[in-house]
């Protein structure tokens, strides 16, 4: 567990009182548990306790405690279902971490127009429930969505296998009520499909890590729920062939509604991790794609998974896995959705979430390898391959401490570099936060961390909301 050293606000007694007196006493914790459960998400072993916990329950509580935030510079970290892996929700400055956990109501569900309104502390899969049983979908689907909530994705611009064909969290927001950091409370947008009116607050919003403002309620698009789906897991004895019958399939005209990779390593790591699901895996299969399609008829399913077949078939597949029951699917999506569960149980690691072109996942796969090589490092490899989305997860196995903590930075950056080279850039769905802000220069020029930093001072001159986070 790490701890780093940090230099601590001074909370006046006058602010804890105010506090108190703005969203009630039960709201406000200062006890040492309360910090410790809200002071680490899922990065890494890192904990970062806020002083005191604050738990508003309506926007009008939220602006209140920015105020006083405000008023005495005290630094303010909004918290979702802490299971991010950029450190976005971590108090890396103390002050108050203000915890949306019970702002979480459905507002309304708008079946004419197809639109949702939420507050933030919904948790996505609550979402995805309520939303389906009115035969609609809303597609955004982390791996955590049974824990992360709708703040949390809409802060770090969450994706997951969904995203492939549907898009990420970003392109199914219309609208957005924002509490700024001096307590005002605006809404970004409207309620409409189209828009191009102004400036896009709402897309500047998404994604901003919580640096900006605060979301207090969000108008998210939705679409028809598909009806029918296949899926197929497809194993390779070379993980570069799997990586190049990806762009293929695309160009076949086929966009399937999840394409996944995983390495060899990430199946039987997973396996070994989660009771009860049995996946034949031959001696010399090197990697696997998991391939869904979604539709609304059956028959144009099964022509998808023919031209899929033949793709996989082009590039040299091993025989291929269709699941016939809705049992065996929801296995092969509770395996894929588990890999960087089994990952963390298995070894101290960083996950990196580089993305590229997909064409060029081939390459960025073979150049993770060599890095490896040269460094003595293992990495294991998984992700949304159709977006060429790949987390590198890399595995402290046998490596000193000294190289872990001197020699591995310098290997990160040239798995940076690389991504850049080949078009990609550092963070596909889980953002900078306060891991990745070391290497945003990589990305990002002089000039263009400037305007980021323009922007940043515009929203919050006194810079508390959120400190420490995405600008180096
Ligand atoms: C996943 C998370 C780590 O893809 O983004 O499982
Ligand atoms: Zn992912």
């Amino acid at each position: 567990m790490e701890t780093l050293k940090r230099s601590l606000v001074d909370l006046p007694p006058a602010f804890l009182d105010a506090l108190r007196d703005a969203v009630g006493q039960q709201a406000v914790l200062t006890g040492e548990e309360d910090r410790e459960h809200y002071g680490h998400d899922e990065t890494e072993d890192l904990r970062f306790p806020p002083q005191v916990v604050v738990r508003p329950r309506t926007t009008a509580e939220v602006a209140a405690v920015v105020k006083l935030c405000a008023q005495h510079h005290i630094p303010i970290t909004p918290i979702g279902g802490r299971t991010g892996l950029s450190g976005g929700a971590l108090s890396v400055h103390g002050g108050v971490g203000l915890a949306l956990d019970r702002m979480d109501r459905i507002i309304a569900i708008d079946e004419r127009n197809l639109q949702v309104t939420v507050e933030p502390g919904v948790i996505t899969q609550v979402l995805h429930e309520a939303v389906a049983a009115k035969g609609l979908y809303y597609a955004p689907d982390p791996s955590s969505k049974g824990s992360c909530t709708i703040g949390g994705n809409l802060a770090e611009n969450a994706g997951g296998p969904r995203a492939v064909k549907y898009g990420v969290t970003r392109d199914f927001v219309l609208n957005l009520e924002v509490v700024l950091p001096d307590g005002e409370v605006i809404w970004t947008g409207a309620n409409t499909l189209k828009n191009s009116t102004g400036y896009d607050l709402t897309r500047l919003i998404v994604g901003s890590e919580g640096t900006l403002g605060i979301i207090t309620q969000a108008v998210l698009r939705l679409v028809p729920l598909p009806k029918e789906t296949r899926l197929m897991l497809v194993p390779f004895r070379e993980a570069a062939k799997a990586c190049e019958a990806v762009s293929a399939v695309f160009r076949a005209g086929v966009v399937p509604s999840a394409l996944e990779f995983m390495e060899r390593d990430a199946i039987d790591w997973t396996l070994r991790h989660v009771p009860n699901i049995a996946v034949p895996v031959a001696d010399d299969t090197q990697a696997h794609l998991l391939i869904e399609v979604d539709g609304q008829h059956a028959d144009t399913l099964v022509r998808d998974c023919e031209t899929i077949l033949q793709v996989m078939e082009a590039h040299g597949c091993q025989e291929v896995l269709f699941a016939e029951t809705s049992a065996e699917k929801d296995a092969l999506w509770r395996m894929r959705r588990q890999v960087p569960e089994a990952v963390k149980s298995n070894s101290i690691y960083k996950e990196e979430d580089t993305v590229v072109p997909r064409y060029e996942l081939p390459r960025l796969l073979q150049g993770i390898k060599d890095i490896g090589a040269r460094y003595g490092f293992k990495s294991v490899c998984y992700g949304h391959a159709g977006d060429g989305n790949l987390h590198v997860n890399i595995i402290k196995g046998d490596l000193s401490d000294e190289a872990w903590t001197n020699e591995l930075p310098r290997a990160i950056r040239e798995i940076f570099h690389l991504t850049v080279s080949l078009g990609g850039t550092l963070s596909g769905e889980h953002g900078i936060g306060l891991v990745q802000r070391p290497y945003m220069d990589i990305a990002f020029n002089a000039v263009q961390l400037d305007l980021m930093r323009g922007l940043k001072r515009l929203f919050d001159p006194l810079g508390i909301l959120n400190p420490g986070k995405v600008l180096p």
